[in-house]
């Protein structure tokens, strides 16, 4: 099968992709130039997001992972956030940044920058490509944006449904028989 052929339109093209991470790198090359931060990479949409935009940096950052999960497969977030996989580092008085792909709820984010306050983290900050800003239940906002979204479901660049789309170059919305079977 073609994964395109379930995409229902293109909503940020490659193109649209490398302008957003160039404007975020230099944004975070500025502000983290002294500061050797520690970018958390929240797997797995972040990843392609993280590997184009660090490339982009000319300042020295350090690079984590950490797998949590509040969706599993649904489609709507149960709150219920768990790690899956820790830090392997301590980040006690270290500038932490966030990495994600998007923010729905803000519940995933709510819960990490709580969790890292109680690990002493000297500073937290939030870089999301992608900000379904309508969606939000509690008040988390990212300090670097790469775009906000409609509330449509979107895929691609990271982002699946059931584990498949990650691998699209671009951000597309889904079409709808494609979920609702
Ligand atoms: C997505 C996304 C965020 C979270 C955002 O991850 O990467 O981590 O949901 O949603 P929220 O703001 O409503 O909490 P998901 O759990 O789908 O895992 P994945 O990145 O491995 O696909």
């Amino acid at each position: 099968m073609k994964l395109s052929d379930d995409i229902e339109k293109v909503l940020i093209s490659e193109e649209q992709l490398e302008a957003i991470n160039t404007r975020l790198a230099k944004e975070l090359s500025t502000d983290y130039a002294e500061k050797n931060p520690i970018f958390v990479c929240v797997l797995k949409g972040a990843v392609l997001f993280l590997t184009d935009l660090v490339r982009k940096m000319d300042s020295p950052v350090e690079i984590e992972f950490m797998d949590v999960s509040s969706y599993g497969d649904e489609m709507t977030s149960s709150g219920d956030v768990k790690i899956l996989k820790d830090l392997d580092v301590s980040v006690a008085g270290r500038d932490v940044v966030f990495i994600e792909d998007i923010i729905d709820t803000g519940l995933t984010l709510k819960y990490l920058i709580e969790l890292f306050k109680t690990r002493q983290a000297k500073s937290v900050r939030i870089c999301t490509l992608l900000d379904k800003e309508e969606n939000r239940q509690v008040n988390i906002k990212s300090d670097y944006v790469g775009t906000t979204v409609p509330n449509e479901f979107v895929v691609g660049y990271g982002l699946d449904f059931a584990e498949k789309y990650r691998n699209l170059p671009y951000i597309g919305v889904l079409k709808p028989e494609v979920y609702q079977n």
